[in-house]
């Protein structure tokens, strides 16, 4: 028999939605609670959870116990929008941003992605394997369950693969739920700089049928933008990837109204991720589609850009997600919490909102809303125990402390 955990005395039991549905709009500031509660887990799943009062009758001989002593109970977060498989940092580029260069000063000049790019073509797969390997356990510890992992600092067809292996590798070995997506089409290699179209054919032609046939993609995803992918290109790709069964995730309206809401929409993309620049018509066409609109306020803060209009996707309609982006170039934080405080402080979401843009409406960016995303019977025991907190704002509020008491993952209690 699997063997079974008990939590007792949770202070309140966050996230207990009885459907798996993307939150949009005004429904992104329900967050359903139980105080006073239980939860119990058989193997890697929730099985039960109900008030203290009712403990009495549970079958608790041979289980695990855990006491919460009055912390919160709440479903890990879903990361769905990483690059965290990378060879070095880049801090040299961090200090010529203070001193006044822009991110795309740098990536014209061979810095930013093809930077990453060239540090990986000269690392190991097993060297990238390893210090992601780090990085899952250092973002698990901060409450992390799922996570997006894409490849795109390969833009070869060799490295772009060795990227796609390591993922598959981390898969394999870690109890994380993980999804990959292919970004072959992150920027063009200096090769193909004045031959656009050469590049896209090896995307479509080399690579895609290879990550297609070894199974080694969940998405597809593009960075449109002026001076990388236009929507046209952008198009051209996603189609090519859904010809292969990888739906699209797109990198948009990042730095300039670049159509990626747009496009996005149109090839009926599951997210459009960063969106710090929109217009109205962006924000109505995005709230009268199915994508979700991902927004990465760490990227916005490291790149010291305006925020992505949260407010008016949510008073739109609009179904958001909030993830970390963690990656070199302008994100170098996997930390889910952070960037909870920061999607309150700086674009004015409430503490019910964020949590489940990082959760549930998290999980719904990667399709994997029947598995985690919430504290549902069935549903992975993938959960943050918090330390004794006075209120669940208490969490974005307190920003920079770690809240966190004790993170199960797939039922394994990980301190
Ligand atoms: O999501 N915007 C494109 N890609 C990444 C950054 C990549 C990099 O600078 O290394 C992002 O912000
Ligand atoms: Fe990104």
């Amino acid at each position: 028999m699997a063997s079974a955990t008990l939590i007792t005395h949770i202070g309140r039991l966050v996230g207990i939605h009885d459907h798996d549905t993307v939150l949009r709009g005004k429904q992104l500031s329900q967050l359903p609670f139980l105080e006073d509660s239980f939860l119990l887990i058989e193997g890697d799943q929730i099985v039960s959870f109900g008030p203290m009062s009712s403990l009495e009758q549970m079958p608790i001989n041979g289980t695990h116990l855990i006491d919460a002593k009055g912390g919160y109970v709440l479903p890990a977060w879903c990361d769905s929008h990483t690059h965290l498989v990378f060879a070095a940092t880049r801090e040299d580029e961090f200090v010529e941003k203070i001193k006044g260069r822009s991110y795309q000063e740098i990536a014209a000049n061979g810095g930013g992605i093809l930077n990453s790019a060239k540090k990986l073509a000269a690392t190991s797969e097993d060297q990238l394997f390893n210090s992601a390997w780090q990085r899952l356990l250092e973002i698990s510890k901060m409450g992390t369950g799922t996570v997006e992992i894409k490849s795109g600092y390969g833009l070869s067809v060799e490295a772009e693969l060795k990227m796609l292996r390591v993922i598959k590798r981390l898969k394999e070995r870690s109890s994380l739920v993980i999804k990959a997506t292919f970004l072959g089409a992150h920027t063009f290699p200096l090769l193909y700089k004045d031959d656009h179209a050469g590049y896209i054919r090896l995307i479509i032609d080399e690579m895609l049928p290879v990550i297609a046939a070894e199974k080694l993609a969940d998405f597809i995803d593009v960075f449109c933008e002026e001076g990388f992918f236009s929507p046209e290109e952008t198009e051209q790709i996603c189609q090519a990837g859904l010809r292969h069964g990888l739906p699209a995730k797109i990198h948009g309206n990042q730095l300039h109204l670049s159509k990626g809401v747009q496009t996005a929409v149109k090839l009926k993309a599951i997210s459009v991720d960063h969106l710090e620049t929109m217009d109205e018509e962006s924000i109505q066409l995005l709230a009268s589609s199915n994508t979700i609109g991902t927004l990465l306020p760490n990227a916005a803060f490291f790149l010291r850009m305006s925020d992505p209009p949260a407010r008016q996707l949510i008073e739109a309609g609009a179904a958001i997600a909030l993830a970390s982006d963690y990656n070199p170039g302008s994100a170098p934080s996997g930390n889910m919490n952070w960037v909870l405080s920061q999607a309150c402080i700086r674009m004015r979401m409430l503490p019910e909102e964020a949590i489940n843009a990082a959760t549930l409406n998290g999980a719904c960016a990667l399709q994997t809303q029947h598995q985690c995303g919430s504290i549902r019977a069935g549903k992975r025991a993938d959960l943050i125990i918090t330390k004794s907190i006075p209120s669940l704002a208490y969490l974005p509020y307190a920003f920079g402390q770690s809240c966190i008491e004790q993170v199960l993952v797939a039922g394994e209690p990980l301190f």
